[in-house]
């Protein structure tokens, strides 16, 4: 059996280490898929730092995954070797830290030709949590488009987006452009104001200069429409009251933080969203968004995050993580590259 490289987290609390396993063959429903580009995302500081939600170890992490499809599993139609292909990964052989991964077919989508292995990595974890939150139908969602019908219209409605440079706040405000609100305010530091405005925000509030605590008033001065929705893209307690504070009384906060996020108790809503389409409950809306990101993508209606390339391989996940932590990370997904490791 041949052998490939791939980055272990060793223990619950271990380090990275670059290490040598099989190439695996796909089972029935999957592809084996050779990676060429994965994604960092914040979650894996806190399963190395704290030991939650991976329970066998050693472990492959990696949820961003794009590269080439590599071998067929018995029954799957659709996929030639070769395709270039993106999805969310999971730990283990499904993981994106390693040179090649298995992943269940029926949520893989093919790159468009318009955008690279780098790039589509970017897409699967950030565009999910934001199209699955804001979209699909309750309790996984705020049902703003359940059956992401692009002629739904919310003209003359505003949205808020707190943690607008962050990777799922960007795809957030681009789904609200494509909803077509009117008024699309981001929470961000001012740097990136000329980019956020690029992608659909038609306001950002300066985090350097406005405290949270005064966000709502803030918004106030930027509209007088009832802002029915707002979207957390940072997760954490002052975001969240920030967002709650600026909405009225029956309108909706969709959290990126499923463990802390609950309902005020005042006539709003709080929806903490768990943004995997390996979740059962988000199989259904991740189809959808598998069917429809490609041509929203090839039609430039989305684009994916800016990224910053890693050197050293799968090294450089835990160089990136440790940037991550030291909130060194700003408008950017930073993306690794498994072939290269050494
Ligand atoms: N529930 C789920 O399924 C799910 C899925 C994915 C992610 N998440 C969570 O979602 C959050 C965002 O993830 P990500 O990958 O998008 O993160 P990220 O891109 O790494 O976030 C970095 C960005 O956050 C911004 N930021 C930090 N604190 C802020 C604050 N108080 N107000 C406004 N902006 C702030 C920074 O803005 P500046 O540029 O101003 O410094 C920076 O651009 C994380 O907590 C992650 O764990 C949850």
């Amino acid at each position: 059996m041949s052998e490939q490289k791939v980055l272990y987290l060793e223990k619950p609390q271990g380090a990275f280490v670059v290490s040598k396993a099989p190439i695996l063959k796909p089972g029935p429903g999957q592809l084996s898929v050779k990676v060429k580009a994965s994604a960092l995302n914040p979650v894996e500081c806190l399963i190395q730092d704290y030991g939650v939600i991976v329970e066998h170890y050693p472990a492959i992490l990696g949820n961003d995954v794009a590269g080439d499809v590599e071998e067929i599993g018995e029954g799957v139609e659709g996929f030639v070797k070769g395709d270039k292909v993106f999805f969310q990964g999971y730990s283990g052989d499904l993981g994106g830290y390693q040179q090649y991964c298995l992943i269940p077919a029926d949520i893989v989508a093919k790159i468009p030709s318009n955008i690279d292995y780098a790039q589509a990595a970017s897409l699967p974890v950030g565009f999910g949590t934001s199209a699955v939150g804001l979209l699909s139908a309750e309790p996984t969602g705020a049902g703003l488009n359940p059956t992401f019908d692009l002629k739904v219209n919310h003209a003359g409605e505003p949205a808020l987006v707190v943690g607008g440079s962050s990777s799922v706040g960007q795809y957030a405000i681009q789904i609200f452009r494509l909803l077509g609100y009117s008024t699309i305010i981001a929470y961000a530091s001012a740097r990136h104001t000329d980019f956020l405005k690029s992608l659909g925000a038609t306001h950002v509030i300066d985090r350097g200069e406005t405290a949270l605590g005064n966000l709502a008033e803030a918004v106030k001065k930027i509209t007088t429409a009832p802002l029915k929705i707002a979207y957390n893209a940072i997760g954490d307690a002052e975001c969240r009251s920030a967002c709650v504070d600026s909405i009225v009384v029956g309108g909706q906060v969709v959290d990126v933080n499923p463990f802390e996020a609950k309902d005020p108790g005042n006539g709003k809503k709080v929806f903490g969203i768990f943004g995997s389409v390996h979740n059962p409950a988000n199989k259904k809306f991740g189809d959808i968004i598998r069917r429809t990101l490609p041509k929203l993508l090839q039609d430039g209606a989305i684009v994916p995050n800016r990224v910053e390339k890693l050197s050293d391989g799968l090294a450089g996940v835990d160089v990136g993580l440790k940037r991550m932590r030291a909130k060194q990370v700003s408008g950017v997904k930073l993306v690794v590259f498994p072939q290269e490791t050494a």
